[in-house]
């Protein structure tokens, strides 16, 4: 400070709270002591806080905008499919929990397979790709895993990889966001850059233009208000009192469940796949019962507002494949 008396000091002086001692400071007022000689321990080098805070603020709020270039989270997206010629498909698919030993490998790739080889099939993946158990008041899943954390990262960017171009959009489950607790690191958000995706955090709401047609899906992980004893109230729920959209869709459960119902006035789907991971000690010891490896697949058409959605991707693909025939 000026003078040699540091704000605190100053404010001392006048007997003031600092914000005011250095406002008096600033508009060059000096205080008492230092005119009329101070008494007591003088620090005429003491180091400060700055004076002018403005510069400070000014480029705090440039970094955030720069920060923010870089945030490739989004709450809504769009999907452009208007130069479709039919009907195209989507499974609904999450919970996937690779590197689980209890994880059902062999359905895992075979639905990669039928996805890569059916024309005009795309997915919404959404959420718990990981097993991911990197919490450390989480022992029984550390000892579940087959694989360790960063190969099972791996296995969620192989796979992705390998859905690349049928991927509409990403959420991230609990166990995908550990990575976050824990490290700042989210294996989805990372994968989904990769390969060019919308990535929607927690949830959010996708846009998709499927030819003439225009159809609003929302997509989370988890959601509030949901039922053990109603599996898709839930997803009307948050139709009620978050946002509304033609198709809800939330995963977590790894119970199945599609809901045809009329809702406000239009035609609405609600929609909860199963999980490639069948059981796990958490499971069993909350009595949870055993999960399917069953994703829904949703049909929506270009030239008028229809949509449908087959109990398994095999039944979804098989319909697909025969209505683009
Ligand atoms: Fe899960």
């Amino acid at each position: 400070m000026g003078q040699g008396v540091s704000i605190r000091g100053a404010a001392r002086m006048w007997g003031c709270s600092y914000y005011t001692a250095r406002k008096r400071l600033l508009a060059g007022e000096i205080p008492p002591a230092i005119v009329e000689g101070a008494e007591g321990p003088q620090f005429p080098d003491l180091k400060e806080f700055p004076k002018d805070t403005d510069g400070t603020w000014g480029k705090l709020i440039g970094f955030q905008a720069e920060l923010r270039r870089w945030d490739i989270q989004q709450s809504a997206a769009t999907v452009d499919l208007h130069n479709v010629d039919g009907p195209i498909g989507i499974a609904i698919r999450g919970d996937w929990h690779l590197g689980s030993e209890s994880t059902d490998y062999e359905t895992f790739k075979a639905h990669l397979d039928l996805i890569d080889t059916t024309p005009d099939l795309y997915t919404a993946e959404l959420g718990d790709l990981i097993d991911g158990y990197v919490k450390p008041n989480m022992p029984t899943g550390h000892h579940e895993a087959m694989v360790r954390v960063r190969f099972q990262r791996h296995l969620v960017w192989d796979a992705c990889k390998r859905l690349s171009g049928r991927v509409l959009c990403t959420v991230s489950g609990q166990h995908d966001h550990w990575g976050v607790h824990q490290a700042d690191f989210d294996p989805v958000e990372w994968v989904s850059h990769d390969i060019e995706v919308p990535y929607l955090g927690h949830g959010g709401l996708l846009t998709l233009h499927v030819g003439e047609q225009t159809y609003t899906m929302h997509i989370r992980h988890k959601g509030r208000f949901r039922s053990s004893a109603n599996i898709t109230h839930g997803i009307k729920q948050h139709w009620r009192f978050v946002e509304d959209a033609d198709i809800g869709c939330h995963a977590d459960m790894h119970i199945p469940a599609i809901e045809h119902v009329h809702w406000k006035g239009e035609h609405r789907l609600a929609i909860r796949p199963g999980s490639y991971k069948p059981t796990d000690d958490y499971a069993q010891a909350g009595d949870f019962g055993t999960s399917p490896a069953v994703m829904p697949c949703l049909i929506l058409w270009p030239d008028r507002k229809r949509m449908q959605a087959w109990w398994t991707l095999e039944e979804g693909a098989e319909y697909l494949r025969g209505l683009r025939q």
